[in-house]
Parts: structure tokens; sequence; C-alpha cells
């Protein structure tokens, strides 16, 4: 079976996988002072500036997390927590408001989800801007003009996990801050670079990010994962913990730290940090060579839904034409690879992706989008293969295809 959904997750790199096995061994518990908790809380301490040299972060500014999802509902429940307790302005009459957060339709669930059932309770307010027709993507002019007296929080992913596509992260920064000064309030501005990291260079301070979201399992790392957290000398509680507890990282975490896993997340942060440019070139080469080929192998009979001038240089997300060749159908007669479909099927009803929708993909291509991502043994060969495969498939498929 030839891998192709690297967006989705990625095997551990050799190098990852023996760091855990060796650190499997290191039991001890990192809070304990004899050795054997000392040698867990120093390989704990190496995880952690690794990560921090991979984003450009000092060390304190890593909290390790059990993944993606807790680190974006971390961040939703810390900001609100800030607004509710009346620390956004001074002596404020704030506090009879709700919190106003700030995100795009194409986020992961891991933030519609919880913004979405907070809306729903009625415990804030919520403003979710739409990808531009034209430009395709998020204009930041759209994220300035939606930000009020109330605004906590502002949410805008690096990269979209399905068409690949960048958003304009720094430039939305920069408005946030012109706009922060104007209403002289704190606006956590947090982006979730899931998609980003390894596949793009993602510097943290450049950004001027507040939080950012680390995913081991996305870069050929473990399952677990980390929230980058800006370090700020002058204001100590901006903050609020997810998860009480034994106070373990610094108190922002609790929980017994899973060494062995934050262990390998560093060694692949570390990776990254050493061989990014050379992982980019094979991701981008064999998602170029798919584009050539498919473009060949169908000619107008293929749709492109990704902008390759915004797109992260893995993703090739793609329609082929015609009546009977929903991305599902396609997967299902697949038997030589395996990558992701545009369809969302819930029992026995598929629906387009309410991402590509909101991306402006016309739903009956939508239905029919695949998104092959690429990793970094990704070969041409074996993107030689997929494309005949998808020739036979489309061939034995398409009724109105010639
Ligand atoms: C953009 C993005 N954010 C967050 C997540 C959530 O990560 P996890 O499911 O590992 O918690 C994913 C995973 O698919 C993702 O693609």
């Amino acid at each position: 079976m030839i891998y192709l959904d690297y967006n989705a997750t990625t095997p551990l790199d050799p190098e990852v996988e023996k760091s855990i096995k060796d650190a499997l061994s290191v039991w001890g518990n990192p809070s304990s002072k004899y050795p054997a908790g000392c040698t867990a809380k120093a390989l704990i301490a190496e995880a952690r500036k690794r990560i921090g040299q991979c984003i450009n972060a000092l060390e304190e500014e890593i909290i390790f997390t059990s993944g993606g999802t807790e680190s974006n509902n971390w961040v939703i429940h810390s900001s609100i927590d800030y607004f509710n307790s009346c620390k956004a302005v001074g002596d404020n009459n704030n506090c009879n408001i709700k919190p106003h957060v700030i995100t795009t339709s194409v986020e992961h669930d891991s933030i519609l989800g919880p913004l979405n059932y907070l809306k729903r309770k009625g415990d804030i307010e919520l403003t979710i801007v739409n990808i531009d027709e034209q430009t395709r993507n998020i204009l930041p002019s759209d994220i300035a003009v939606a930000i009020k007296s109330n605004t906590v929080l502002i949410s805008v992913m690096m990269a979209n996990n399905e068409t690949g596509t960048v958003l304009p992260v720094q430039e939305i920064g920069k408005a946030i801050k012109k706009k922060e000064q104007e209403l002289g309030c704190k606006i956590f501005f947090h982006t979730d670079a899931a998609q980003a990291i390894g596949k793009i260079a993602v510097d943290a301070k450049q950004l001027n990010v507040d939080f950012l979201t680390i995913v081991g399992h996305k870069f050929y790392g473990p399952r677990n994962g980390a929230l980058y957290i800006k370090h700020l000398e002058s204001e100590k509680n901006l903050y609020t913990p997810l998860l009480l507890g034994g106070g373990q990282e610094n108190g922002w975490r609790s929980g017994t730290e899973n060494t062995p896993m934050i262990v390998g997340l560093g060694v692949a942060a570390q990776l990254i940090h050493k061989n990014l440019e050379k992982y980019q070139q094979n991701m981008l080469d064999t998602r170029n060579y798919l584009k050539l080929k498919l473009a060949e192998a169908f000619g107008k009979g293929v749709v492109f839904n990704y902008l390759p001038e915004v797109c992260l240089p893995n993703t090739c997300n793609f329609s082929i034409l015609g009546d009977g060749l929903e991305g599902y159908k396609i997967l299902e007669k697949a038997k030589g690879f395996c990558c992701s479909t545009g369809s969302a099927c819930h029992s026995d009803k598929c629906e387009p992706s309410k991402i590509l929708l909101n991306f402006h993909i016309n739903p009956a291509v939508a239905g029919n989008a695949l998104r092959i991502s690429t990793g970094r043994t990704t070969s041409k060969k074996e993107i030689d293969d997929v494309v005949a495969e998808l020739v036979e498939i489309r061939q034995s498929l398409c009724n109105d295809c010639s």
C-alpha cells in the first residue's frame, strides 16, 4: 500500500522511535528527587529545548500536552477565563459582557467544535471570518474589522489540513497589534501550527503570536504535543491552566509527564531544525510531479483545489471530474494506495467537506475531491503507480467519461 496521507498522520521517524524505546527504561517520576527521577527530568528539559529551537521559542515557553486537541481547547479556555476574571480592562465594566472570539471558517474541529459549543451555551460571542472568494484566503483586513472592545481571542491556523493553504498569520498578527494599541486591551492571538511544523518554517517570534499549537504525529513524532505560550515578564496572570493537580510543567499542565513520548517529540523537532529544507524538497518535488502526471493523464478532466503559491509543499487537493467519481468511491476501489477524500461520510451518506465548500470549491467538484499529501520518503515511482491506478479506476467507475 502506497501511503499518501501524511497530513492525517505520519509514521515515527526511525530516530524518534529509537529515542522513545530508549527512554522507556527511564521510568522514574520526573518530580522525584532521587537519580531515576532526575534523569527523567533532564531528558524532558532537553526535549523542551529542542522544541524551542525548532520554532524559535524559549524553553519555558513550551508546555507539553496530550496533542493538538488539548492545546487548542486550552487556548480557548485560558483566554475566556482571562476575560471573565475581568483582568481585561483595569476596573472594567466589561464584566457584564461576553468575551468575543474571532476565528476562521476553515479551522480544525478542535477549534470550531469548542467555540461553537460555547456560543450555543451563551458563554461567548463568536465571529467566524470567511475565506475571501477572490484570493481564496483569509484577508487580514477582514479579521481587523471584526475586532471589538470585548474581543479576547483570535485564532487563525497556519496552514489548512485539507487544501494546504497557508494563511497570512504574520500579517494578521500585525493588524491585531495595531487594533490592540487603539483599543488598549489584551487580545490573545493563537495559531494552530499542526500542519505547518515540519513542512514550512515556523517562527513563533516572527509570527508574534501568544499561543502556538504543536502536534507531534504530523511531523514524524509521537501522539503527543505541546503549546507555545509567549513568556511575558510583566504580565504573569494572563494564562490559566487547563488541568489542575500535581503542578507539573511549572503548574501549567498537571499530570505526571509521559517521559518517552516527550523525548520522542523533542527528537522529532530536532530533526526538523536540522533537515527542514531537505524534507521540504522531497515533498515539493513529488507533489509537483503528481500535479504534472495528473494533468497529463486527465487533461481538462482534473481540477486542482489548491493554490500552489500559498500552499504547503506536500499537499495536492484535486478532483477528477465526471459522474460516479466521488472521492470516497474512488478510494473504495483503490487497492494500491491510500489518501483522503473531500467528503465526510456518516453511516451511508457522504457530503462534500464543509471546509472545501468554505474555500469556495463548487459542491460537485468538492464531492469528487481527493487529498494526496506527500512525505519525506515519497518517490516519483510511487506517484507513477498511483496515477496509473487512478486512470484504471476512472475507466471502471465513470459512465460518461470518454
Ligand atoms: C490543523 C489541525 N489542528 C489540530 C489537529 C488535532 O490534532 P489531534 O487530533 O492530534 O489532537 C489536527 C489533526 O488532524 C489538525 O490537522
